[in-house]
C-alpha cells in the first residue's frame, strides 16, 4: 500500500474552485458598516485591489491562478496526501484516515496558498506597503514570505498573547524583511484606546484587524490583507480540496468523511469545498468544522450580520458570530481565537451541509501528541483539533470503519511552548464562556 500519494508539478491545478455559486441558497451580501446598505468594490478598493475584489464577488465556479502564483506554489505543492497508518495502528481501527500535509509550505501552514496570490494582485496594482494582522503567527510569516517575493513592505499587527508566547514567529517575519508590533499596540488611535481601558488585554484578531485596517485607512501607498473568513481566501485555500481529490482517486478511495480546524474556516473550506459539487450530487459525505470549546462560533454563536473587527470598521458579514467585542480566553490555538465564521462555512451550516463539533484545548493537545509519536509529525495547536476530531471519527463505531480525510493545516515545531505547558499541566480548559458571550452578543448591530 502507497503511504505518500504525491503528485507531479505539472499535476497541480491551474485553476481555482469558488463555491459560492454552488451554495444553495447563496451567500447574503456584506453590507456599509455606515449606511448598512450592500456594499459593492467601490468602498472596499481604498483597502484590497480590484483583482481581489473581482474575486470576493465573482459567481465563476472556476478562476486562473496567475503563472507567476503557480511558480511560487511550486516551492512547496503540491503538498503530500499521507495515510495516516501508524495511527490507524495506534487506535486500533479499521477506518482508513488520510491527512492532506499543508505543514510543508516554506512558513509551515496552508497560509501561505492565500498569501501568494493577495500579494501578487497587489503589486499588479502597484501596491508598495501590506498591513495586516496575525494570531497564531502563521498568517503573519506567511504575508511576510509573499511580500518578500514581490518586493512589497509589511507590517503585521501580531495579537498580543502570540507575540508573548511565540517569540520565533517574529524571528521568522524579521526573517522575510516585515515589522512586526504586538496588538493592541500604542501606534493606532483604536490600539491606544483599548490599552487605556484594559492595559493587561490579551488581544484578538478583532483587534488587530481593527489596528491593521486602520494604519491602512491612513497611507495612500499601503493596502490591508486578510488571512482567513473572506472568499477570496476560501477561492485561493481550494487548491488544498483540488489536490486531495486528486490523490485520494490515485488511492482508490473517496472519503466518507471529511475534517478542518475552524479559525475563520479557510483551511477547512479549503479542503471540504471541492468535495460539495459530488455532495450536492447525492455523494454521501460527510464535512465537519472543528472550533475550541472556548471561542465557539459556530456551536454557540448567532447567524447574524456582524463586524469582522472591534473597531467595527469592517463591512457587516453575515457569519456565525459571538459578538464583535468579544475577546476569547488566551487558549494555544490562537488560530481558532476569532469571534466569527467565514460566512461561506457559515452558509453551509446553515445549509446542514458543514456539522460544527467543539473540542477542548487539552484533549486536542493529547490527540496531537499521539499523532506526533505515530506519524511523527508535531502538529500546530490548531491542528490538533483536527487531529482530535479525526481520532473521535475513527473510533466512533469500530464495527462500521468509515474513510476519513482530514487537512493538516500546519506543523508545530514553532508552538514547542505551548506543547511544554501542557507537559507541565500549566494549560487548562476554559468552559464556555457564558457571561462574557451574553454580554458581547448583546453588542450585535441592529439590522
Ligand atoms: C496552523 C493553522 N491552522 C488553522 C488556522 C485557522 O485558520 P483558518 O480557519 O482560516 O484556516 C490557523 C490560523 O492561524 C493556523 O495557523
Amino acid at each position: 500500500m502507497q503511504k505518500k500519494i504525491l503528485l507531479r508539478d505539472d499535476e497541480m491545478p491551474r485553476q481555482w474552485y469558488n463555491v459560492v455559486p454552488d451554495i444553495p441558497g447563496g451567500l447574503k451580501p456584506p453590507l456599509d458598516p455606515e449606511t448598512k446598505q450592500p456594499m459593492g468594490p467601490e468602498k472596499l478598493s481604498a483597502v484590497f485591489p480590484m483583482g481581489l475584489l473581482a474575486q470576493e464577488m465573482s459567481q465563476d465556479r472556476f478562476i486562473d491562478i496567475p503563472e507567476e502564483v503557480l511558480e511560487i506554489y511550486k516551492i512547496w505543492r503540491p503538498s503530500p496526501l499521507v495515510r495516516a497508518t501508524n495511527l490507524e495502528k495506534a487506535l486500533g481501527t479499521k477506518a482508513k484516515i488520510y491527512f492532506k500535509n499543508e505543514g510543508v509550505s516554506p512558513v509551515g501552514s496552508h497560509k501561505a496558498n492565500s498569501a501568494v496570490p493577495q500579494a501578487y494582485y497587489n503589486m499588479k496594482e502597484g501596491v508598495k506597503r501590506i498591513t495586516t494582522e496575525t494570531g497564531a503567527g502563521q498568517w503573519g510569516c506567511a504575508l511576510s514570505f509573499a511580500t518578500s517575493k514581490f518586493g512589497i513592505d509589511c507590517k503585521v499587527y501580531m495579537v498580543r498573547v502570540s507575540y508573548d508566547q511565540k517569540p520565533y514567529r517574529k524571528s521568522m517575519m524579521h526573517t522575510y524583511g516585515a515589522e512586526i508590533v504586538a496588538s493592541p499596540s500604542s501606534e493606532t488611535n483604536i490600539g491606544r484606546k483599548i490599552l487605556a481601558e484594559f492595559p493587561d488585554t490579551p488581544g484578538s484578531l478583532g483587534i488587530a484587524i481593527s489596528e491593521a485596517l486602520e494604519d491602512a485607512f491612513g497611507r495612500d501607498d499601503t493596502k490591508y490583507a486578510l488571512g482567513s473568513v473572506l472568499n477570496h481566501v476560501i477561492l485561493h485555500q481550494s487548491i488544498i480540496g483540488l489536490e486531495a481529490k486528486k490523490q485520494m482517486e490515485m488511492a482508490g478511495d473517496y472519503p466518507d468523511v471529511v475534517i478542518g480546524c475552524c479559525g475563520g474556516g479557510s483551511n477547512f473550506a479549503g479542503i471540504a469545498s471541492p468535495f460539495i459539487p459530488d455532495y450536492l450530487e447525492g455523494r454521501k459525505i460527510r464535512f465537519v468544522g472543528v472550533e475550541p470549546a472556548s471561542c465557539p462560533s459556530l456551536t454557540m454563536g448567532k447567524l447574524a450580520y456582524d463586524f469582522g473587527d472591534v473597531a467595527q470598521t469592517t463591512p457587516l458579514l453575515y457569519m456565525y458570530t459571538l459578538g464583535h467585542d468579544f475577546i476569547p480566553p488566551g487558549i494555544h490555538a490562537g488560530g481558532l481565537r476569532y469571534h466569527g465564521m467565514s460566512p461561506i462555512v457559515s452558509a453551509l451550516v446553515r445549509e446542514k451541509i458543514i456539522e460544527p463539533m467543539s473540542v477542548h484545548q487539552l484533549e486536542c493537545f493529547e490527540a496531537g501528541v499521539l499523532f506526533a509519536k505515530t506519524e511523527g509529525i508535531i502538529p500546530a495547536p490548531e491542528t490538533c483539533h483536527a487531529v482530535r476530531a479525526a481520532i473521535i471519527e475513527a473510533t466512533r463505531d469500530l464495527n462500521d470503519p468509515k474513510t476519513i480525510l482530514f487537512n493538516f493545516s500546519g506543523h508545530g515545531l514553532i508552538d514547542m511552548a505551548s506543547y511544554d505547558k501542557f507537559y507541565s499541566g500549566e494549560l487548562q480548559n476554559y468552559e464556555y464562556p457564558a457571561e462574557a458571550l451574553a454580554k458581547s452578543m448583546a453588542n450585535l448591530p441592529q439590522i
